[in-house]
């Protein structure tokens, strides 16, 4: 039996990179899956291979901006009808900035887009998924940066978006921990389309870490997310978990 046999999931963005890694394993593993996706052709794409490799109550392709308050609610909405509750989310949808935002170049738009499709998206889901979760092992996954933690620059907008995305975990997983709920933080480096295009532009960097090589999506990221997701890890809450090769080990201490 799977690891997440009988759980059904959410995966917001999960048309590519780490979202779509993270929807293959957790259907090999027995979950129910709601493949989210900004573009719908992805979520489709996903969700039938889902369903010809596991069977076809596997995967549910919906498409969800989170950008847009309607598009949670109704993707909640057909997740619990279709597969008839909601056990696990993954908040993992972010929209790459397309051009490098320092604090002086930073408008009240850069600012807004990056707070609702990232922290108020978060909210908004869990919200959402709160009463299929409450008492019942529910498992929220969010996703920060460690950038947002080096203060990255040219990044102002994501690092104020991925550190609220942190404040609001911690106060879901104090506020949630008698509900048998777990809220953690996932930290990956991965080189994933969108590392490649924040490299590309010249807004990220390759930083050395100890384990010296880029972390891969299905060995190194995606085993982090399942242990935090799965029914094992009902006694680790509020934490950021770093899978980054030690690249942050003292923010993680
Ligand atoms: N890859 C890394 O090294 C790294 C580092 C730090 C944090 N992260 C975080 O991990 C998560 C996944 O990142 P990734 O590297 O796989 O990136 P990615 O760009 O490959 O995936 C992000 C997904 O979100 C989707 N998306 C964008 N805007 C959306 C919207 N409004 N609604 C719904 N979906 C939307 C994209 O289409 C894409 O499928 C993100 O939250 C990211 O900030 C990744």
């Amino acid at each position: 039996m799977g690891r997440l046999a009988g759980k059904v999931a959410i995966i917001t963005g999960a048309g590519r990179g780490i979202g779509r890694a993270m929807a293959r394993r957790f259907a090999a593993e027995g979950a129910k899956v709601a493949v989210t996706s900004f573009t719908h052709e992805n979520a489709v794409s996903l969700a039938r291979e889902l369903n010809e490799a596991h069977g076809g109550h596997t995967a549910l392709a919906i498409r969800c901006d989170v950008g847009e308050e309607a598009d949670i609610a109704q993707a909640v909405a057909h997740t619990a009808e279709v597969f008839g509750t909601i056990d696990i989310v993954c908040n993992n949808a972010f929209e790459l900035a397309s051009a490098a935002k320092s604090v002086l170049g930073t408008s009240e738009a850069d600012f807004n887009r990056q707070m609702i499709t990232g922290p108020l998206a978060a909210l908004r889901m869990m919200q959402a998924v709160y009463p299929f979760m409450e008492g019942r092992d529910g498992r929220i996954l969010n996703f920060g940066s460690a950038a947002a933690i080096e203060g990255t620059m040219g990044m102002a907008p994501y690092n104020m978006a991925k550190e609220a995305i942190r404040g609001l975990t911690r106060t879901a997983a104090r506020e949630w921990g008698d509900k048998r709920i777990t809220v953690n933080a996932l930290m990956p480096v991965a080189l994933t389309e969108s590392f490649q295009n924040a490299l590309d532009q010249g807004l990220a960097q390759v930083a050395p870490s100890p384990v010296p090589r880029m972390g891969d999506l299905d060995k190194d990221i995606v085993p982090v997310a399942l242990f935090l997701v799965s029914p094992e890890a009902g006694y680790v809450t509020g934490y950021s978990w770093f899978a980054d090769g030690g690249l942050k080990m003292d923010a993680g201490r």
